[in-house]
């Protein structure tokens, strides 16, 4: 395997507030996500690889894309779900049971979209399922704005999901 890089924000530190402010952003990305990059590193030096770095940094990048400034009223194009509304409240009820830290994800499989959980990073191969949406729920993710209300920072969290993006992935 290759060595991993920090990749920049497609965006301004500020560019999610007031839904995320950007002092969590500045210790999301340089603290937490770079650590998953420079701790897989260190270990690739030591011949070792780090799973769990490893998907930490993969799950990053991923949900940085997946977003960008807040919008009102943000909606998905016409067609990507059947039935949006309901597949907000699934997904929303997968992120706020993440027992712990982990994420909520909507896979891209075979047989049409999904929805999961990851506990931690744990990014298991599910017969080449494709993560195309993911919610970071880790306490790092919202505790400076929300606290302890993790349900108050996802449902502010569908303001800023970049559905182009996701669009792009699907
Ligand atoms: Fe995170």
């Amino acid at each position: 395997m290759k060595p991993l890089t920090i990749n920049s924000l497609p965006y301004a530190y500020d560019a999610l507030e007031p839904i995320i402010s950007k002092q969590i952003m500045e210790l999301h990305h340089d603290k937490h996500y770079a650590a998953y990059v420079n701790n897989f590193n260190l270990a690739l030096e030591q011949g070792k690889i780090s799973s769990f770095n490893y998907n930490g940094a993969v799950m990053h990048d991923l949900f940085w894309n997946n977003m960008r400034a807040p919008i009102d009223n943000n909606l998905p194009p016409e067609g990507m779900f059947p039935d949006f509304e309901k597949f907000k409240a699934e997904f929303s009820a997968a992120a706020v049971t993440v027992e712990g830290s982990g994420w909520a994800v909507l896979w891209k499989t075979e047989n049409g979209l999904m929805i999961g959980q990851l506990e931690k990073h744990n990014l298991l191969g599910l017969n080449g399922a494709v993560p195309v949406l993911a919610l970071d729920v880790w306490e790092h993710a919202y505790y400076l704005d929300y606290l302890n209300d993790r349900k108050g920072y996802i449902e502010k969290w569908w303001s800023v999901v970049n559905w182009d993006d996701v669009k792009k992935r699907i």
